[in-house]
Formats: structure tokens, sequence, C-alpha cells
């Protein structure tokens, strides 16, 4: 399958990625590239109704296990039913995080077999890989400061104590590290424009759209 049309990005909550992409789908639509956003977990009406069940707040008894399984379940359904298909049809995919989150958080942050974990993220995927992942890199501190501002509700992830998320930091910057022919890192400190155009310049590179 040629992945060159499919870019993930990551980060930990509050590195501020969820506006990037939507910046860059308007910056390609405007230079006439229909980007499809696809958001894990979810995706699907069936991956959505999983995501609600990973994110429920009440659910605190989830076991780190069964949480693995439920965004490689998610996540295998996004690809087998959508980004495959989509992929094959020639369409551009930008991924609000793909199985990158999953070692990340499952593996580095829950300490999870990381052989195992990316077993199941072959498994899930049927070997698909992004051609460029961009790791919007925050501080921990600076997230929970922007998590404390936000002043919205806590899903059950964002609850989680900001030791966890330092794990999962550092388990970015070793992933960014091992693949860095292709992992982007973009300083997420930065402010949004800056990073909007930043993030513009290098897809359009990518993509040949200049
Ligand atoms: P979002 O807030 O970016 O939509 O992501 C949902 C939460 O799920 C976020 O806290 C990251 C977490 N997550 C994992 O722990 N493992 C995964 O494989 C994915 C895709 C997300």
């Amino acid at each position: 399958m040629d992945n060159t049309r499919f870019i993930s990005f990551e980060g930990i909550d509050f590195c501020g990625k969820s506006t990037q992409v939507r910046l860059l789908i308007d910056a390609l639509h405007e230079r006439g590239i229909h980007a499809h956003l696809l958001r894990e977990p979810g995706g699907t009406e069936i991956s959505e109704k999983v995501r609600e069940i990973l994110l429920n707040k009440s659910h605190q008894a989830m076991h780190p296990r069964a949480e693995i399984l439920l965004y490689s379940a998610a996540r295998a359904q996004l690809v087998h039913e959508k980004l495959l298909p989509m992929l094959a049809s020639g369409e551009y995919i930008i991924a609000d995080r793909f199985f990158d989150s999953t070692t990340a958080y499952q593996g580095f942050g829950r300490g999870l077999d990381l052989s195992f974990v990316n077993q199941l993220n072959h498994f899930a995927t049927s070997g698909l890989v992004p051609h460029k992942t961009f790791l919007l890199s925050i501080s921990p501190e600076e997230a929970a400061r922007r998590r404390k501002s936000a002043g919205r509700a806590n899903d059950r992830l964002e609850s989680e104590h900001i030791s966890f998320y330092r794990q999962i930091e550092q388990g970015y910057r070793q992933l960014a590290e091992d693949f860095s022919g292709r992992f982007i890192t973009i300083p997420g400190a930065g402010s949004v424009e800056n990073i909007a155009g930043e993030i513009k310049r290098q897809v359009f590179k990518i993509w040949n759209l200049e």
C-alpha cells in the first residue's frame, strides 16, 4: 500500500495538536487539496463507540490490558473500514493520532511490554505506517498549565498525574529518535500562527505542493 498521502500528528494532551491539524486542513483546502481528517480513537461508527468507553471518566476501573485492546480495536476498524480504502483511491489523509499514541501512552505511559505493543500495533493496522509523523512537543508542566487554564472537564486520561505525562513525553522523544526518518518534531510552545506556518511549509514540501 502506498502510504505517501498519509500523515499523522502526535503529542501529549494539550500540545495543541488538534488546533494545528484543523489549520493544516484549511491551508490544504485553500491550495485545492481536500485532505480527510481522521481522529483516533474514533473515525468510524464503531470506533467512536469505543472512544466513549475509553474516555468516560467513570471508567476508572479500566485495566491497562483492556485499555490497549480497546484502542487497538478502534484502530483496526478505522484502518480497514476507512484508511486503507481511502489510500487505495488516492485520497490525502491527516490522522490526529495513530499507533505511536499506543506506544507512547500504553507502552511508555502504562509500562506495557514494548515488543508486545509493537506487535499489536502491527496487527491492528495490518502493517500500515504513516509516511510522516509530526510530533508537537511541549513539556508536561506546560501541558498541565494549559489543562488548568482550559477549565474544561478532564476526560479519563486527561485526569492522570503529571508523572504519567512525563513518561509519555519521554516515550515520544524516544520514538522520534528511533524513527528519525519518519518523525518531524515541532516545538509546541511557540505561537499558534508560527507553528501552523512551519507545519504547512513542511507538509507542502512533503507533498510537492509548492
Ligand atoms: P485526543 O484527546 O487526542 O482525542 O485523544 C484521546 C486520548 O486517548 C488522549 O488522552 C490520548 C489517548 N490515547 C491513548 O492513550 N492511546 C492511543 O492509542 C490513542 C489513539 C489515544
